[in-house]
């Protein structure tokens, strides 16, 4: 289904531009950036990550899951990644609203940076295999979204920008897993794709195949 490759591959630029955060972090601590350099971080954030990104799962894969899936849409994953998307987008509000005080800013572009891997690699490891699955199961073998617009795809390049103008770090501070064991939310606001997804024959059979 090519809309899970599309999201994948968008998801190896927001993974590295998350790094590329910590790094402009690194630089606006000893004041080597620019209010332009925020607003171009912010604009690829709207833009290509908010405007594309996030409306293509929520437009698009959601209702697939939803309607052809039988996936649950009031509780569980899906809720729980719409709101991981509001936090970010409120995020990049403050990290805008922080622009030109270094102080403050550098600490918003970290927090940003860890809720997107966060966001990524829950993303990659649970709700696309488990979504995937479940979409083929029920007969959906198509699942395509739209195109980007021109401003859209420029937003990506300007991200493809921002990763040479801060080439991306890691942050030795965070420790990154996959799995529902690693999601802020299992246990918070979701049980988990087990609890929330599976069926009772489905936990029967997943168990028959790891007992071998
Ligand atoms: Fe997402
Ligand atoms: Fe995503």
């Amino acid at each position: 289904m090519r809309l899970f490759d599309e999201f994948k591959t968008e998801h190896l630029l927001v993974d590295r531009v998350a790094g590329s955060l910590i790094r402009f972090a690194e630089l606006t601590a000893r004041g080597q950036t620019s209010a332009e350099d925020a607003a171009d971080f912010v604009h690829f954030f709207r833009v290509f990550v908010a405007g594309y990104h996030h409306e293509r799962e929520e437009k698009t894969l959601f209702p697939a899951l939803v309607e052809r899936a039988e996936v649950p849409g009031d509780r569980g994953p899906l809720p729980s990644i719409e709101a991981d998307h509001r936090e970010a987008s409120a995020l990049v509000d403050e990290f805008e609203e922080a622009s030109g005080n270094p102080g403050k800013a550098g600490g918003i572009a970290r927090r940003l940076a860890h809720h997107l891997w966060e966001h990524v690699d829950k993303e990659n490891s649970v709700l696309f295999p488990e979504s995937f699955e479940r979409l083929r199961r029920n007969g959906v073998t198509r699942l395509e979204g739209r195109e980007p617009t021109a401003e859209e795809r420029a937003a990506r390049d300007l991200g493809e920008k921002l990763t040479e103008r801060f080439p991306p770090l890691d942050d030795p501070e965070v420790v990154r897993g996959d799995g529902c064991i690693a999601c802020s939310a299992f246990g918070e606001t979701c049980g988990g794709i087990e609890t929330e997804w599976w069926t009772t024959w489905e936990r029967e059979y997943r168990r028959t195949l790891d007992e071998g």
